[in-house]
């Protein structure tokens, strides 16, 4: 992977990224290849620009010096010197936040849509109750979910009240029964590339980031912006009705950006397919635009010794330098207005000065634009900020803003009455140098000091359908509920200058509207129905079978557990409610099955049950309310062992499509994110050598514990040399270094056949390879159904070309089994049965694919959209499934994923089984390791108590 001198410096895309593998890039970076096409491009570009540009200095001259435009006043024209004036005015108006109630009908609002009455809901307003102080309310106090009955009318809610009667409302009102259900305002992600980004990627439908220069305030998101993106439709699906399109962050100054609702044309209730018709704010209250400091820029444009930025002191000049022309032209303007008005507009020997280039970073100097910066580091926050105090603009925002939780006196300091807030990711991090320092703790430490998250999805770096899991990991990482909930509603409404109109369920509010199957900071929760505008969004929506849980008490709370782990040895731990453990047996007199007892020494697990005597003799007891038992989780397929930030090359193995290799030559230990895998319970790992980055993979994966050893060389340290021989068939990776598909398969199978031919030769002469660890000896290991084939490959008929391999491989052979499994797998529920069939195995990486890349495009995203997901359909097909990482973050997360699958699974799996299935690839029997959880770990909140294990002389490693 990494970042290579030999790729083209030109690209990344939008935020989080960088130029980026060949192949199927990991999302936070994902872009084409083709770069030498865009660099020409890009060349002919600014060619074009400075001819352009050339020309029309002759004609015009420059903003500020207006003496070639000077001409006598009888040679100007009267009209447009009025209009001119006119727009003096516009310049100087200051924007409001548009108003909610005391309107008659919402401006998107279509005609003869009927009134829509929500009986039995259980609702969240957004507010606390009336009377609750401010400090209460900061503080999340005050919140509750209500029973009400919500009417809709013209668009706008106009009733939230216990048992509206029908009589009082007019005749054609359509009734929805909610039964119960919660229901909350549409959710909005307040930093989205949706439309511009489209998904599944195509080169030919990126418009993400205008690459023709550094600076482009001049352009505007809504030009590029596809409608017709079936991305915008899964997002909705996720109770998302209102985005915030920011162009990419490859600029230092990206260009406008717009809030858009979710409903595109006559399916969703709209007259027309049309950019326009989606905006959330058809009168354009307020303006919006992206900016970015950081990697992205310096990396994107600098070229040594012809143009800057190359440094992140090029950035901020040019920052500078853009806000300066600015600053330039509206005094320009505002001599010249103050002039046309003392002295009449008719006495003007020139025109108002006007340049379009500048006119949209003009506007955000004279506080009519909300501007959303991406920033991630301490100098990036700080020079920011100056440049705010320099020239006397406010930001809204923050973005990708993983370190202001460090520096909250720095945002306090930024211009303008109210510091930024903080839009972030829950716990995506790592992903390159200045991701590297980021906490999942973040939010809440930024709340503590009187700063305000939101969680954001930057789509399609996350899948925006599911930014209210953001929210849901927040909570889970100490934000209070309301608080948590309020950073995916009222928080990012309130920072969109829409406070009045969207975020909360009040009269006056635009009716955008949730009703979600279960808490919606629950895991695996989904809408049963979406209203924009008052318009139901799913015609036959997909309700899954969950049994019904009702709301999570607003006041829960989880705490911060210590960031490092003390080890212990020996320890009691009682009040465990659930044993995940399999065979163990309990001890005698062990009255109650929910409240056991787990004494432990010397890391190992020697009692379970009541435990009198060990209880007695404990030196260390630690009492649990909800204690849960379970074995680790072992992560599989990442680059953990192999990474440490995802984009920076020194810190990676590398990868290679001629290079057949073994990950355990090349694994590298003791670092942060397998610190933090072993802090999230994840105590083995099975990684694979990359194939073209992040994703792919090629050579024989290493199973290794992730922590308490300092090198491979310890005992125990890698506990399988050898798991299995990989090879990646994903169309884009296949196709590296002008191949083909099919002539990868072919490649393949050639290799494997010639590994059967060897191995009847070699049994009759007795004749073994000298060289064990090359790629024929593993394949003939292979081929005789010793070592697993894994292939990495999303696409269904991709998925068939390897079943069908497998067979010829195998009547070639004429005896063994090839034992294979899939990896990536997005579209595998395809093919479930013959995988059932063939007994090849899925490890689904991602588990929920979003159709990110053209081989993923039939993925099923879930309900209200499908019946389930790839997982759903493997498990009911008999196939054996796992979750795998398409990216390293997702190592805090994988008890979450699985609690996913569990909660939306129809009763299909226990909760032991969901474990046991979906994290316990690659464990051996005599694997002891244990984990003490307070809470489920299938659910929000649960938190790691013990990590356990590491037989003989073992330790218990312990938050406190
Ligand atoms: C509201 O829904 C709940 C749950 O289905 C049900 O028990 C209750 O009777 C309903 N109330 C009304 C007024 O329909
Ligand atoms: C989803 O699929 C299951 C079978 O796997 C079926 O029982 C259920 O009715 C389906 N649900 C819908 C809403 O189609
Ligand atoms: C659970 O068992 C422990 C040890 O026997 C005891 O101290 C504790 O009070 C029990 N808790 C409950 C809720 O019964
Ligand atoms: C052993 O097998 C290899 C191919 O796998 C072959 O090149 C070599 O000639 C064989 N040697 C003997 C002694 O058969």
């Amino acid at each position: 992977m990494g970042f290579g001198k030999e790729r083209d410096p030109m690209l990344p895309p939008y935020s989080a990224t960088g130029p980026v593998p060949p192949a199927p890039p990991p999302r936070w970076r994902r872009r084409r290849p083709a770069r030498l096409t865009r660099a020409l491009k890009f060349v002919g570009l600014a060619c074009l620009g400075f001819i352009v540009y050339a020309q029309w200095r002759q004609i015009s001259g420059s903003p500020s010096s207006d003496s070639a435009a000077r001409r006598s006043p009888s040679l100007l024209s009267a009209d447009k010197l009025q209009a001119d004036l006119q727009t003096c005015a516009k310049l100087h108006k200051k924007p409001q936040d548009p108003i909610g109630l005391g309107r008659e009908r919402n401006a998107r609002y279509v005609e003869g849509h009927k009134p829509t009455l929500i009986k039995n809901a259980t609702v969240w307003v957004g507010e606390p109750a009336k009377g609750t102080s401010p400090e209460d309310a900061w503080a999340g106090k005050g919140y509750a979910w209500i029973n009400a009955d919500v009417y809709i009318e013209y668009g706008l809610i106009k009733k939230v009240e216990k048992d509206i009667s029908l009589k009082s409302l007019a005749s054609e009102t359509l009734v929805w029964d909610a039964k119960g259900r919660q229901l909350t305002t549409g959710i909005i992600d307040m930093h989205s590339h949706a439309g511009v980004d489209s998904l599944p990627e195509l080169e030919g439908n990126d418009d993400t980031n205008e690459m023709s220069a550094d600076i482009t305030p001049y352009v505007r998101s809504i030009d590029g912006l596809q409608p017709q993106d079936h991305q915008i439709q899964v997002i909705k699906s996720g109770g998302v009705t209102t985005s915030l399109v920011l162009p990419g962050s490859g600029n230092n100054i990206g260009g406008e950006a717009y809030p858009i609702k979710h409903a595109v044309g006559k399916p969703d209730g709209r007259e027309e397919i049309s950019v326009a018709d989606m905006l959330a704010d058809p009168d354009r209250n307020w303006r919006y635009m992206k900016m970015a400091c950081g990697e992205n820029a310096k990396r994107v444009y600098g070229k040594v010794g012809e143009h800057g930025p190359v440094s992140r002191l090029g950035e901020s000049w040019e920052f500078r330098r853009a806000f300066e022309t600015a600053a330039k032209l509206n005094r320009a303007q505002d001599d010249w207005c103050a002039r046309a008005e003392s002295a009449g507009v008719e006495s003007m020997d020139s025109y108002l000065p006007q340049d379009l280039k500048w006119e949209s970073l003009g506007a955000a100097l004279r506080g009519q634009v909300h501007i959303n910066a991406h920033c991630y580091t301490v100098p990036d926050l700080e020079a920011f900020v100056d440049h705010t105090n320099e020239f006397n603009f406010s930001i809204r925002a923050f973005h990708h803003a993983h370190q202001t939780y460090l520096v909250p006196e720095i945002l306090k300091r930024a211009w303008g009455p109210t510091p930024p807030a903080s839009a972030l990711f829950a716990d995506n991090m790592w992903y390159k140098a200045e991701a590297y320092i980021g906490s999942e703790y973040a939010g809440k430490t930024l709340w503590e000091s009187g700063l305000t998250p939101i969680y954001v999805s930057d789509n399609p770096v996350l899948n925006a359908q599911h930014v209210v899991f953001e929210a849901a990991k927040a909570f889970g990482y100490g934000l209070p509920y309301a608080v948590a909930l309020a950073s995916v509603t009222t928080a990012p409404a309130e920072r969109l200058g829409m406070g009045e109109r969207l975020g909360k369920i009040k009269p006056g509010y635009d009716a955008d509207v949730v009703v979600w199957d279960s808490d919606p900071l629950s895991v695996g929760a989904a809408p049963v129905q979406v209203w924009i505008d008052g318009t139901a969004q799913f015609d036959d929506p997909v309700e899954l079978e969950k049994p019904v849980k009702g709301p999570i008490d607003p006041k829960t709370t989880f705490d911060m557990p210590a960031d490092e782990l003390t080890e212990v040895a020996d320890i009691v731990f009682t009040g465990i409610t659930t044993s995940y453990l399999p065979n163990l047996e309990t001890s005698e007199g062990s009255s109650s099955d929910n409240n056991l007892t787990v004494a432990i020494s010397n890391g190992k697990i020697t009692c379970v049950g009541a435990c009198p005597a060990e209880l007695a003799a404990a030196t260390q007891r630690v009492h649990l309310k909800n204690g849960h038992l379970t074995k680790p989780f072992t992560a599989f397929g990442s680059t953990l062992g192999l990474n440490t930030i995802d984009a920076e090359d020194s810190t990676d193995n590398g990868h290679s499509t001629s290079q057949f290799s073994r990950a355990a030559d090349g694994l590298r230990l003791g670092t942060k994110k397998l610190r933090y895998a072993h802090r999230y319970g994840v105590t083995r790992a099975i990684s694979a050598p990359a194939f073209t980055g992040a994703g792919t993979h090629f050579g024989v994966s290493a199973g290794f514990r992730t922590w308490g050893y300092d090198t491979v060389l310890e005992e125990g340290a890698v506990f399988a040399e050898e798991v299995a021989v990989h090879y990646t068939l994903q169309e884009e990776a296949a196709k590296t270094g002008g191949g083909t598909v099919s002539g990868a398969v072919g490649a393949l199978r050639g290799k494997l056949l010639k590994a059967v031919g060897d191995d009847k030769a070699a049994g009759e002469s007795n004749n073994e390879t000298t060289d064990a660890f090359a790629e024929e000896a593993y394949l003939r290991r292979v081929v005789r159904g010793e070592v697993p084939l894994a292939i990495t490959v999303h696409s269904a008929d991709g998925i068939a070309s390897a079943l069908k391999l497998k067979k010829q491989v195998e009547e070639a052979s004429g005896k063994a089994e090839l034992t294979m499994v899939i990896i990536g797998g997005a579209e595998a529920h395809l093919v479930a049965g013959e995988l059932a069939e063939a007994k090849v195995g899925v490890v689904l990486a991602p588990l929920q694919s979003y159709r990110t890349s053209w081989d993923q495009r039939r993925a099923l995203t879930g309900a209200p959209l499908t019946n389930g997901t790839a997982v759903d359909a493997l498990v009911k097909a008999g196939v054996t499934v796992a979750i795998g990482l398409e990216e390293d973050w997702v190592v805090r997360d994988l008890g979450l994923l699985a609690g996913i699958v569990y909660r939306n699974g129809e009763g299909r799996l226990s909760e032991g089984e969901t474990l046991e299935l979906m994290l316990g690839l690659g464990d051996e029997k005599k694997n002891e390791d244990f984990l003490v959880f307070e809470g489920s770990p299938l659910e929000i909140g649960g938190k790691i108590r013990a990590v356990g294990g590491r037989g003989e002389g073992g330790f218990v490693c312990m938050s406190v």
